[in-house]
């Protein structure tokens, strides 16, 4: 299939941050143009303070105070009304940041299946596709569990499982593995190879540069700016051990 007969998902033209005022003033984002095509999983590395989880922020609709143009499916995100945007986010962007904080009150299965409120399903058929989410996150036993009586790893892997719920077209995952251990982080890869294997295009900042095997194209970043983009022709399922069950839903039917 030619690059050409894909359209970008996201499209950024000049795209600057700054931070700070008079003397202190710099920029985090410094001019990036970038187009991201539907469907690539596209890895982000670079070195502490190079400006990823900024550039994630603006991507995700989270930081509308920047210069340049971002263009989200075809639209500038300048033109887009803020309740739309909200919906956007909602309904269209899967965000895995690590300190995702659980509702203390609610259990692991209902923390899960809180995105699909928005998707107008009902309660049952909720918490059943919570459930097989939980499932595959190795987390089953603890569906009932509060969150105060999960591990830091399992806390970080239900917070995972929630921002994938509803299968959001757009995934946007800054150090999803990050305090895990390697089968745990194995775990989490996986999901996201699903997800991206299903026609979903996932964007992942991490520091592990063997996580990268399992993205189309890693771009490293200095100072605010796109130091490298490199297309991988790497298989992602090259590094798997594991044979994951397969989710028979509805949802993945299409
Ligand atoms: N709210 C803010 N106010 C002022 N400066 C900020 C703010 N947020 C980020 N910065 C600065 O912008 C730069 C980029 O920060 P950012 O968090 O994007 O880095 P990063 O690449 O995600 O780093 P890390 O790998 O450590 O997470 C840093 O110099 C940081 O100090
Ligand atoms: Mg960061």
């Amino acid at each position: 299939m030619a690059d050409v007969t894909i359209p970008p998902v996201i499209h950024l033209r000049g795209l600057e941050k700054r931070f700070g005022i008079g003397d202190a003033e710099h920029s985090a984002i410094d001019h990036i143009n970038l187009t991201i095509k539907k469907g690539e999983f596209v890895a982000i590395m670079g070195p502490s303070g190079c400006g990823k989880t900024t550039l994630l922020n603006i991507l995700g609709l989270l930081d509308r105070s920047f210069d340049g143009d971002y263009e989200l499916d075809g639209q500038s995100v300048d033109t887009i009304s803020k309740r739309k945007q909200a919906r956007i986010r909602s309904q269209q962007i899967g965000f895995v940041f690590q300190n995702f904080n659980l509702v203390p009150r609610l259990s692991v299965i209902e923390n899960v299946a809180l995105p699909l409120i928005y998707k107008g399903i009902i309660r049952t058929k909720r918490l059943k596709i919570a459930s097989e989410i939980l499932r595959n996150f190795h987390l089953n036993e603890r569906e009932y569990y509060m969150p105060h009586q999960l591990s830091g790893g399992q806390t970080q892997r239900v917070a995972i499982a929630r921002a994938l719920v509803n299968e959001p077209s757009i995934i946007l995952a800054d150090e999803p593995t990050g305090n895990l251990d390697s089968r745990a982080s194995h775990i989490i890869m996986e999901e996201l190879s699903d997800l991206h294997k299903r026609g979903n295009t996932i964007i992942m900042v991490t520091h592990n540069p063997r996580l990268t095997t399992y993205a189309s194209r890693v771009i490293t970043m200095l100072d605010g700016r796109i130091d490298t983009d490199t297309k991988s022709h790497i298989a992602p399922q090259k590094n798997r051990r594991h044979k994951k069950p397969v989710r028979k839903t509805k949802r993945n039917k299409k």
